[in-house]
């Protein structure tokens, strides 16, 4: 998939309460497991997607090293995304790894720099193991000081299989849900 937003083609626009360009897809991956799974989350919500760019973990091994170690110690590193006015949409979807039990330092980094988060929030995780990500999501929700509207979660076992097609499909149909009271984006 390209990295440069704007060759990313909009997504369709679908009936009901979601429509193009009310919702953005922004997703951190070190390894292309969230990668693709954004693409799938994006087409499936009609949403432009952004990639959270870091210089931290671009290293092979040492990246993963220091990954761990960020992990650990509760380090967020230094991110950017190209994504302009979060405002402007009516949903968002963040996206990325666990690490060490955590959401990954990079979403976490991006998600706190954001002064101002639509109502409709979702977030999607992926992870080795296929243990429910409950402590990440906790401590995601405590730190925003806010729930989630919808959260899916996909262990690599269960990439392009039935399961992950259903988990996709639930996804939406609790975004959808927030979204329809949410206000118009501007
Ligand atoms: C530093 C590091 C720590 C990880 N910690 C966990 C973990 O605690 N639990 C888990 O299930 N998977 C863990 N994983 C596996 C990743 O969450 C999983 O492979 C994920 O799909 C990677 O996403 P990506 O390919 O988008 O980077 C870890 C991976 C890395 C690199």
């Amino acid at each position: 998939m390209s990295t440069d937003p704007s060759a990313v083609r909009p997504g369709f626009v679908k009936s009901g309460a979601l429509k193009a360009r009310d919702n953005v897809v922004v997703v951190y991956s070190l390894g292309g497991h969230s990668q693709r799974l954004a693409r799938q989350v994006a087409d499936l919500l009609g949403a432009d997607i952004f990639l959270i760019r870091t210089e931290r973990y671009r290293w092979p091994v040492f990246g993963v090293l220091r990954a761990a170690y960020d992990a650990i110690r509760g380090n967020l590193p230094e991110v950017r995304c190209n994504v302009e006015q979060l405002s402007k949409y009516r949903c968002l979807v963040v996206g990325g790894p666990i690490w060490g039990g955590k959401l990954a330092a990079p979403v976490t980094a991006f998600l706190e720099a954001q002064p101002d988060l639509p109502q409709a929030l979702g977030l999607f995780v992926t992870c080795g193991g296929m243990a429910p990500p409950d402590a990440a999501v906790k401590a995601t929700e405590a730190r925003l000081g806010r729930g989630l509207s919808a959260l899916m979660w996909l262990p690599n076992k269960l990439e392009n299989t039935d399961e992950m097609t259903r988990r996709l499909a639930e996804f939406r149909a609790d975004l959808e849900k927030v979204i329809k009271d949410s206000p118009a984006s501007a």
